[in-house]
């Protein structure tokens, strides 16, 4: 296991994703973390870059128990200041910030081999730069083992002990070879086994789950048909069977006949525990008449919550029953699971300047406080893709592993205007004949995210010999690495059409279509 010490890095996740592809396993934790708390002795440290500077007064510093530990220790742009820093050399600023590509000159030693680090990569070797800072007087008993034009001490290696500094970011994709500096690391120098492979998460977890549940007691959560809680729940439903309480809410806003394709999926295919709760009925008379987006989604919130507390109590009835009856004790309702990824995590964890106090992250807000349950995270450690490669491992059809994330509040946020159920029904039926067509154009996976979006306008058409006042369909679609960007997808035409007449032909009340060629920003993805 390697740890990543974390200064506050834009980048740090990316040191922690890279180890992990290397199928060794990573952790990332604040800075500040003490070295005597641990409750694992890593194979090697790795830290991190940082926005500040290591002489500013409030610059985070680590524990320097870090170079007592015995591990090899990597240093990162500021994680190499620091290294400095604590022993004994010194960073000055740079005349100006260096931003972008350098090349690096690998020095070679002896017999013309290079260091450890860079073994085996070449004499050089184009790098991500991105710092204020640099070495200026490398620590004593270091040697540079690389050097750029403006950092005469890129990289630095100590003479007897396994530490590492480097100016450039390898964790980067604008670091070509920058994965295998990593792996030089963390397989030879670390001696890290390569064996963090999903198959073997799965059977860790699954021991780790039964572990944790104990032979009684019941786990309930929320399945709303998307990715993260299709394979949180399979997965409970491998360690603990029928103890786990699958609950999809119907909140009247899905897409079109979604619960029923989650039920038979998860019940019928992959034999989960799952009940289905109608509540749409109830969603949409408390959605009556409103607007506003933020209202709309405080709403569907909150009727959520209310819905599934609902089923859950009765559940919870159930197992008081059969306790009374001296049934086959499955035990009473004790877990709530939640679907949190690693990227909620590191938003939690990491450093955030020295002030920052750690927040929990989000969970269905407030939840079943007087159930008093505890709450169970078997993805709290993966990244959304490893999540879908454990998806597929567990046999999820691929359609669904590979899906496009879908909000909360469904459809309610891409109607416009009042959401009613004929409003939802229009939209459904277009949004479906959208992403058929993209499917059969083989284009789902090109994209990050398409949706139809009903406009609450009307406009003028012809029919036959008649002429229509009716409503405009919007489409939408994006590519995006995290959805805080995004650029709208370019389409070839021929799709556009079809889609198009397929919509105006077969929604009745729809004659006009448009697509949405705006960026985010300005934008958002939604339109509401
Ligand atoms: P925006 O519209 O903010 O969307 O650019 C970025 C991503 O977030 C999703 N999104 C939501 N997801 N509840 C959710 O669970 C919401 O209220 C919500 N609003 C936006 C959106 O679908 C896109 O993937």
């Amino acid at each position: 296991t390697i740890l990543v010490l974390d200064f506050g890095s834009q980048y740090s996740h990316l040191i922690t994703r890279r180890c992990r592809e290397l199928n060794v396993y990573a952790e990332l934790m604040p800075c500040t973390q003490k070295i005597k708390d641990l409750k694992w002795k890593p194979n090697g440290i790795i830290l991190s870059g940082s926005p500040y500077s290591v002489y500013d007064a409030d610059a985070p510093h680590v524990d320097p128990d870090v170079f007592e530990l015995g591990v090899p220790v990597l240093g990162i742009c500021y994680g190499l200041q620091e290294m400095a820093w604590i022993l004994g050399g010194q960073v000055a600023k740079c005349d100006h910030r260096e931003y972008g590509f350098a090349q690096v000159q690998i020095a070679t030693f002896g017999g013309g081999s290079a260091d450890a680090l860079f073994a085996g990569l070449g004499a050089e070797m184009e790098v991500w730069m991105s710092h204020g800072d640099q070495l200026s007087v490398p620590p004593t008993d270091f040697r540079v083992i690389g050097k750029t034009k403006s950092a005469p001490y890129a990289a630095i290696a100590h003479n007897s002990k396994p530490f590492y500094g480097i100016q450039f970011h390898p964790e980067v994709t604008h670091s070509p070879r920058g994965k295998e500096v990593i792996g030089k690391f963390v397989l030879n120098i670390c001696k890290c086994r390569a064996d963090w492979t999903m198959e073997e998460f799965i059977g860790k977890e699954i021991t780790r789950i039964r572990e944790i549940c104990g032979p009684k007691g019941r786990v309930i959560g929320a399945v709303s048909g998307g990715v993260d809680s299709t394979v949180a729940a399979k997965l409970m439903h491998e360690a603990i069977g029928d103890r786990f309480h699958a609950i999809m809410v119907d909140n009247g806003v899905l897409r079109l006949n979604e619960a029923k394709q989650v039920d038979e999926m998860l019940n019928r295919d992959l034999g989960v525990n799952l009940t289905v709760v109608d509540a749409s009925e109830l969603f949409l008379s408390r959605l009556a008449g409103v607007e506003d987006p933020e209202q709309k989604r405080k709403i569907i919130g909150n009727t959520f919550i209310n819905v599934f507390e609902a089923e859950a109590t009765k559940i919870e009835a159930t197992a008081e029953e059969e306790e009374k009856k001296g049934a086959e004790a499955k035990g009473r309702v004790e877990w709530l699971l939640q679907g949190t990824l690693y990227p909620d995590v590191i938003e939690s964890i990491s450093f955030k300047g020295p002030s920052a106090t750690i927040k929990t992250h989000h969970n269905v807000g407030g939840l079943l406080k007087d159930m008093k349950l505890k709450l169970i995270e078997p993805l709290r450690e993966l990244f959304k893709d490893e999540v879908r490669a454990l998806g597929r491992l567990l046999s999820i059809p691929a359609p669904l592993v590979q899906r496009h994330p879908f909000p909360g509040p469904g459809l309610a946020i891409r109607i416009l205007g009042p959401v009613t159920r004929a409003q939802v029904e229009i939209l459904q039926k277009a949004d479906n004949i959208y992403i058929e067509e993209i499917r059969a154009a083989g284009l789902y996976n090109k994209i990050s995210q398409a949706f139809a979006v009903l406009l609450p306008v009307k406009a003028v058409g012809v029919m036959g010999d008649k002429r229509t006042y009716e409503q405009v369909i919007a489409l939408r679609a994006v590519q995006s690495e995290d959805f805080m960007t995004a650029d709208w997808f370019v389409f070839p035409a021929e799709v556009l059409k079809k889609v198009s007449s397929r919509i105006t032909n077969e929604v009745a009340g729809i004659n006009r279509v448009t697509y949405d060629i705006s960026s985010k920003p300005p934008a958002t993805v939604e339109w509401l």
